[in-house]
């Protein structure tokens, strides 16, 4: 719904990659879904959409990481490693989490929301800008 944005997309977070922003801004949709998701099962203690969300989260991050990962990869980027340590982490992280609530989604707590939006700001603004800087001035010689 439009009037739950958690998360506003700002031109900060642009990478100058387009492909890779639509991607991002797509997480950023996901994580405001999440939130509405959470707002509304305080009232109906209906808890489906907000299980469902966070499995489209987790699909769809690990979409995207595979994209930057394979684009790193035939970059020869050198920090390949550390990104994609970043990427498993983040998304074992939300996995651990997200079976928990699965037993029990009743305390689902803010602490998770600010988690997904800290890392996702962080990431962008820094190993993502890093990386992207890499493709675009690598991809020129591949012709990709
Ligand atoms: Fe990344």
């Amino acid at each position: 719904m439009d009037e739950f944005i958690y998360m506003p997309w700002s031109n900060m977070y642009s990478t100058g990659y387009s492909k890779i922003d639509e991607e991002h801004k797509k997480l950023v949709d996901i994580l405001n879904t999440l939130y509405g998701d959470i707002v509304e099962s305080k009232t109906t203690e209906d808890y489906t959409d907000f299980q469902e969300t966070v499995k489209t989260l987790l699909d769809y991050a690990r979409e995207h990481f595979s994209h930057e990962e394979r684009l790193m990869n035939l970059l020869n980027y050198p920090q390949y490693y550390r990104h994609k340590i970043r990427h498993d982490k983040f998304l074992s992280d939300i996995s651990k989490q997200s079976e928990l609530y699965k037993v029990d989604p009743k305390p689902i707590s803010s602490q998770f929301l600010i988690y997904i939006r800290d890392w996702i700001s962080e990431h962008i603004a820094v190993e993502d800008k890093d990386m992207v800087l890499y493709v675009v001035n690598h991809l020129k010689d591949q012709q990709t």
